[in-house]
């Protein structure tokens, strides 16, 4: 034998020593959580089903609370009690910081340069910054609270335009949403909504905010075996390449037109003052580009718009199907407010009826049923088992908001569990890890105090404003609820609906 073979053969034989002893040696001494058996090369992907919510919440019935799955290459732990949340959004927040690899953040949010998708760092600090001081703070909110209730007051007199004609709601809804939203970050509204109809872009604005909802919320495998990627064997990453065009084409155009118009509202928009920090840095130097102003606007359109709009469809719908429910908030509605104007936030405060009535539709219709998935950035044991680093974390907000071990009679819709009892103190902001409908700890959402404001408002205006019937005289028992699943949570067929107006015929025609 050569010498050069003798010393390659022994090489080979160090190389496969020294790795067996790494592997062994750093082998966590602790085991995986308890999951489903995975296949070869797809792991789990057969048992996610066609809802992942409602798949996972009963594979956590058969495995238990706190599941390990392999999803292709990747490790996937999932939380689904709220015991197991709260150990990864407080306990270990920190290391859940960031949000996994996926072709949604490369292909549709600009490369990861927006504030949904940022790595865990200081340019997220930076965008989420810019967005708390000039959107969501008190103070902000407070400011742009006379355009949100106009643009309610003009959905109600929409409706009440609608005469015997049933409406959807969902979609006057989203209108509304958009442009409340719009107003207050361009200083002016998206679509027009004469006469109870709906501008055409409007629907198909809606269609492209509901298919970025239901491509994201697909598995895509390119995201788990990034070998095969290029392949994009399900085609999302080409669907998400053409939504993302026709988006940056709808959001160049709002910043050209916004460019050159002269300003029609008597504020300044959120858009002004992003494109005035392009220029002027910050204390620490920082300065905003143009992607991520689009990116900042396409996650505010986005995030902010149907989210809210859904929630309020599926209130709607649960208040239909409860008539003494219903009843109970309309009289609360005619003390505190009375049947001589419209509802105010100012008045939000003085409702704890309706505000009980908003917390139990996001504790059953949250609308984000798997939040938004993190990632772990290192190693760490959570309750006695190994998270391996890389993995995805999914917390099952949909199922710990129904776990029948915290909340009695889980599927019914009683708002008032929240008034006695002991879920009286249990609030909808993260701080109570049974209802995290934002989500919670340092990624909660950033637009939550927008986002409950306008959920409470339109609720409160539109059963206040309005008796509702059934479209073809249906029984409100036989309303159909089933979801439609995209990430976010869709009712599977549209809520339409007759509105008979109960306050004084003025109240409408003073709307703006
Ligand atoms: C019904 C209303 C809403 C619900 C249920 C909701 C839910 C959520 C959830 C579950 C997350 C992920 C949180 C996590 O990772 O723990 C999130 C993130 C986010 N939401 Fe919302 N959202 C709503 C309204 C809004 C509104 C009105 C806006 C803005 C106008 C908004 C903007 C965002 C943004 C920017 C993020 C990403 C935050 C980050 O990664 O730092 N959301 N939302």
């Amino acid at each position: 034998m050569f010498p050069w073979m003798i010393i390659g053969f022994a090489t080979i034989t160090f190389l496969i020593f020294i790795h067996r002893v790494v592997k062994f040696s750093t082998r966590p001494s602790l085991p995986l959580p308890p999951g489903p058996k995975p296949w070869p090369i797809i792991g789990n992907f057969p048992h996610m089903g066609p809802v992942p919510h409602h798949s996972l919440a009963a594979l956590a019935r058969a495995h238990g609370p706190l599941m390990h799955l392999k999803l292709g290459f990747v490790d996937v732990v999932v939380a689904a009690s709220a015991a197991v949340a709260e150990q990864f959004l407080k306990v270990h927040d920190a290391n859940f910081s960031s949000r996994p690899p996926n072709a949604g953040a490369k292909y549709i949010a600009y490369n990861y340069q927006d504030l949904v998708f940022a790595p865990y760092g200081a340019r997220w600090r930076y965008l989420r910054k810019i967005t708390n001081l000039h959107l969501f703070s008190g103070k902000a909110l407070d400011n742009f609270k006379h355009l949100r209730q106009e643009e309610v007051s003009r959905l109600t007199r929409n409706i009440s335009k609608s005469n015997s004609k049933a409406v959807n709601l969902g979609q006057l809804l989203n209108v509304c949403t958009t442009n409340a939203l719009s107003r207050v970050m361009i200083g002016r509204r998206v679509f027009n909504d004469g006469d109870g109809g709906c501008d055409p872009r409007a629907d198909e604005f809606k269609a492209m905010v509901v298919e970025l909802m239901v491509l994201a919320g697909v598995f895509n495998i390119g995201d788990f075996i990034p070998s095969l990627e290029w392949l994009d064997l399900q085609g999302v990453q080409a669907k998400m390449k053409k939504l993302h065009n026709r988006f940056d084409e709808f959001l160049t155009s709002i910043i050209e037109e916004h460019n050159t118009s002269s300003k029609s509202e008597n504020h300044k928009d959120l858009l002004s003052t992003l494109l005035s920090l392009k220029d002027v840095p910050d204390d620490d130097g920082n300065r905003l580009n143009d992607i991520e102003i689009k990116a900042l606007l396409l996650n505010m359109f986005t995030a902010g718009t149907d989210t809210s709009a859904s929630t309020t469809e599926w209130a709607i719908a649960e208040l239909i199907r409860s008539p003494r429910i219903l009843a109970q908030v309309q009289q609360e509605l005619d003390t505190v407010v009375g049947r001589e104007r419209n509802v105010r936030e100012d008045d939000l405060p003085h409702l704890p009826y309706l505000q009980a009535v908003v917390k139990e539709t996001f504790r059953l219709h949250p609308s984000t049923p798997l939040s938004l998935p993190r990632v772990a950035s290192e190693s760490c044991e959570v309750l006695g088992y190994h998270i391996p680093k890389g993995s995805t974390l999914l917390v099952n907000v949909w199922a710990i908001a129904r776990d029948p071990k915290e909340w009695a009679e889980p599927l019914e819709f009683k708002p008032e569990r929240f008034l006695e009892g002991d879920k009286v103190d249990v609030d909808v902001k993260g701080n109570d890890f049974k209802v995290i409908p934002f989500g919670a700890g340092r990624r909660i959402c950033a637009g939550m105090s927008l986002g409950l404001r306008m959920v409470q408002l339109l609720t409160a205006t539109l059963v206040h404003s309005f008796n509702w019937e059934l479209e073809n005289g249906l029984n409100h028992e036989k309303l159909n609820m089933d979801e439609a699943y995209g990430l976010t949570l869709q009712r599977a067929v549209p809520l339409s609906v007759y509105s008979r107006p109960r306050l004084s015929p003025h109240v409408y025609a003073a709307s703006h």
